[in-house]
C-alpha cells in the first residue's frame, strides 16, 4: 500500500505531466516523484491523448525507465532547447530555490533545467521549507581526485559534511563517475553567495543549490494541490 507521502508525489507528479502538451521536448527528471510523471506521460501517450513528444533522461536510471515505457528519447546534442522538464525536488523555499540530489542526479538535473524553457517541479508538501538547508544538507557533486580538499573546503564553510556511500558501505558514485559530499550547513541566511563560494572550487562538477530555475512548483499535501509559479 502507498502510503501519504507516496499518494501526494503521485498527485503533484500528474499534474506536472498534465502541463506536457504534443510536440513538446520534455526534460524526464530523476527521483521516486519524477518517476510518477514519466508513467503519467507514458498513459498519456499510450491513450493518444499525447502525440510526438521526445525525452531528455537526466539519469541512466530514468532513461531505462523511459525506454521501457517507450518514451522515445533523445539527447541534449540534438535537441539543445528544451520544451518543459518536470523533476522533482528535496527542499523548496518561498522564493522557489530548490535544494536537489537526494537521488545523486544533481548535474545533469540542473544542466536539463537550464536547457529548459520551463522546470516544473513537483513535490509533497513536506518538502516546504522555511529556508533551504532547514531540512536538507546541500549535495555537492565532486570529481574524486579533489574530494578531500573539497570536503575540508565544505567544512571551513560552516558544513558538517559526510561522504555519500551505497548501502554496502562502497562510495557512492553518480552516472559521471564523480564522487557525493552532503553537505549540511543548517539554515543557509544567503544562498546565492554560498551557490557562488560552492561554484568557485575547482574540485566541484555540481551542487544541488538550484536558484532563480523552477518557474513552477506544484504541491500536493493533506489540503489538495497548489501550483506557485516564479514572480
Ligand atoms: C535526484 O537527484 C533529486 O534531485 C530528486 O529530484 C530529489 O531527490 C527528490 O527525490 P524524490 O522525488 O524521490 O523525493
Amino acid at each position: 500500500m502507498a502510503n501519504d507521502t507516496d499518494s501526494y508525489k503521485k498527485t503533484a507528479a500528474e499534474r506536472g505531466a498534465e502541463l506536457v502538451e504534443s510536440g513538446m521536448v520534455v526534460g524526464l527528471g530523476h527521483g521516486s516523484t519524477a518517476l510518477f510523471a514519466v508513467r503519467r506521460l507514458a498513459a498519456r501517450l499510450g491513450s493518444g491523448e499525447l502525440r510526438d513528444i521526445i525525452g531528455v533522461p537526466c539519469s541512466r536510471f530514468m532513461a531505462e525507465e523511459a525506454r521501457r515505457l517507450r518514451i522515445r528519447l533523445t539527447t541534449l546534442e540534438h535537441h539543445p532547447a528544451v520544451d518543459m522538464t518536470i523533476d522533482g525536488a528535496d527542499e523548496v523555499d518561498p522564493n522557489l530555490n530548490l535544494i536537489k540530489g537526494g537521488g545523486g542526479a544533481l548535474l545533469r538535473e540542473k544542466i536539463v533545467a537550464q536547457a529548459s524553457a520551463r522546470e516544473v517541479i513537483v513535490v509533497d508538501e513536506a518538502k516546504i521549507s522555511p529556508a533551504l538547508g532547514t531540512k536538507w544538507a546541500v549535495p555537492v557533486e565532486v570529481f574524486e581526485f579533489g574530494w578531500r580538499p573539497t570536503m575540508e573546503a565544505l567544512s571551513n564553510l560552516g558544513a558538517e559534511v559526510t561522504l555519500r556511500v551505497t548501502e554496502d558501505g562502497k562510495p557512492f558514485q553518480t552516472d559521471h563517475g564523480n564522487l557525493i559530499l552532503d553537505a549540511n550547513f543548517g539554515p543557509i541566511e544567503d544562498v546565492a553567495s554560498l551557490a557562488a563560494r560552492l561554484d568557485a572550487l575547482a574540485a566541484v562538477a555540481g551542487h544541488g543549490l538550484f536558484l532563480g530555475i523552477a518557474t513552477d512548483v506544484i504541491v500536493a499535501g493533506p489540503s489538495g494541490v497548489q501550483h506557485l509559479t516564479k514572480k
